[in-house]
């Protein structure tokens, strides 16, 4: 692979690359605008960072530990650890973004928190922030995901969120963050806690900044267990929250390889796929321009993969960056592989996955082959959800 690290970098606010950028109403870009300004602000006020980290360490249970998973290992012919962000409260990395943004609408003065969801887990990170500081919480989730993710409907509603079934086009992820944007242009006093590195500026940024503790940790972590950095790392991508929460941090190694697993549904050339940054094109899609599954007709198209959390046409512009300098490699991976990596990990280790995580575990499993090399793998989340389907 070839990069030049030297193009590594935001080249204006909000943009990586060309993507990026904010392409909202001027009743939310006012807002928007506010939001960066206070997400800029919160970067060098050590307050901020006291609570933010006595919160993640307390509350969260961080530093999640970096696990050498033994039998896989074995298994693969490759020296494999896993960051156990599945070990987090509430069981996913998704709760280490929500806590940065609860803290930041509370200095806002919000009193009503709004937010997206697609396999349950923002939507329980959200419920739970919104819990611990008082707040009232919508979570908006398509009715597909509702049937697909029950148990953590249930979750949320037990942690006093309301959540609306989103039933419009095909009642997933995609669906969720268009009725959570509509409803938010209408009720712009609330505070829209958006749960992945997608939509426009600040969030790609912001919620990168609040994941990139995964990065940090894990780097730490390695270098202590082995003394030196290692040959590849990777993650699933949905929007892309966990995958550039761990990238960050290894972006300048240029001899770290970095390897993305986009859910490939059905296969790539199935029509039944949400590998975006394999298959799509450059369009404005939820208020960013970056790469999105697209028709002939350059229109946005619906996803499709068994891991709602990956069910998700578009893509964070900071991956669609990465992805074209080469820096990071995106694979397709199924649904057929990724469940059988998910019961391979909960019998040679011990872990059940998220099914969306199973897709990292099945990409490393694949290149990793017999490769004798070293690895960490970011385990994003616990698959208790998913134990009922697969
Ligand atoms: C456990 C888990 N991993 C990964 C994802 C994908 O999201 P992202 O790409 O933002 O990390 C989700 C989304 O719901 C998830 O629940």
């Amino acid at each position: 692979m070839t990069t030049n690290t030297a193009q590594i970098h935001e080249t204006k606010q909000g943009y990586f690359g060309q993507f990026g950028g904010a392409f909202v109403p001027p009743i939310i870009a006012e807002k928007l605008q506010t939001l960066a300004e206070e997400f800029y602000k919160i970067k060098t006020d050590k307050s901020f960072e006291k609570e933010f980290t006595d919160l993640l360490k307390n509350y969260v249970g961080r530093p999640s530990s970096l696990y050498f998973a033994k039998r896989l290992s074995e298994k693969v012919g490759s020296k494999i650890y896993l960051k156990r962000e599945d070990l987090n409260h509430t069981g996913a990395h998704k709760i280490n973004n929500t806590i940065g943004q609860i803290l930041i609408a509370k200095r806002m003065g919000a009193k009503t928190i709004l937010a997206e969801t697609g396999a349950g887990q923002h939507g329980v990170a959200t419920a739970t922030a919104a819990a611990l500081f008082g707040m009232e919480c919508k979570v908006f989730m398509g009715a597909k995901d509702i049937e697909r993710q029950a148990l953590n409907v249930n979750r949320m509603e037990l942690l006093g969120a309301e959540v609306v079934s989103v039933k419009q086009g095909q009642g997933t992820l995609k669906d969720a963050v268009d009725f959570a944007l509509g409803y938010y242009i209408e009720h712009s006093d609330a505070y829209y806690l958006l749960g992945s590195a997608v939509g426009p500026h600040p969030y790609p940024e912001m919620v990168a900044y609040f994941q990139s503790v995964i990065g940090k940790e894990a780097r730490k972590q390695f270098l202590e267990a082995e003394g030196k950095l290692p040959d590849s790392i990777f993650a699933c991508v949905g929007g892309g929250s966990n995958a550039i929460g761990l990238f960050k941090e290894f972006l300048k190694d240029e001899k770290v390889k970095i390897y993305a697993a986009e859910g490939s549904g059905e296969g790539l050339e199935s029509g039944k796929t949400a590998a975006t940054l394999n298959l799509g094109k450059r369009m404005i899609f939820q208020g960013s321009d970056s790469i999105c599954l697209a028709d002939e007709n350059g229109n946005p198209v619906d996803s499709y993969s068994v891991a709602s959390g990956l069910d998700y046409p578009g893509v964070g512009p900071e991956h669609a960056y990465l992805n074209e300098i080469k820096r990071v490699e995106y694979h397709g991976i199924t649904d057929v592989e990724a469940i059988e990596a998910f019961r391979e990990l909960s019998r040679l280790e011990g872990i059940i996955p998220a099914i969306e995580s199973s897709h990292a575990v099945a990409l490393a499993m694949k290149l990793l082959k017999n490769k004798d090399e070293t690895a960490i793998i970011n385990l994003s989340g616990r698959g208790d959800k998913d134990v009922v389907r697969f």
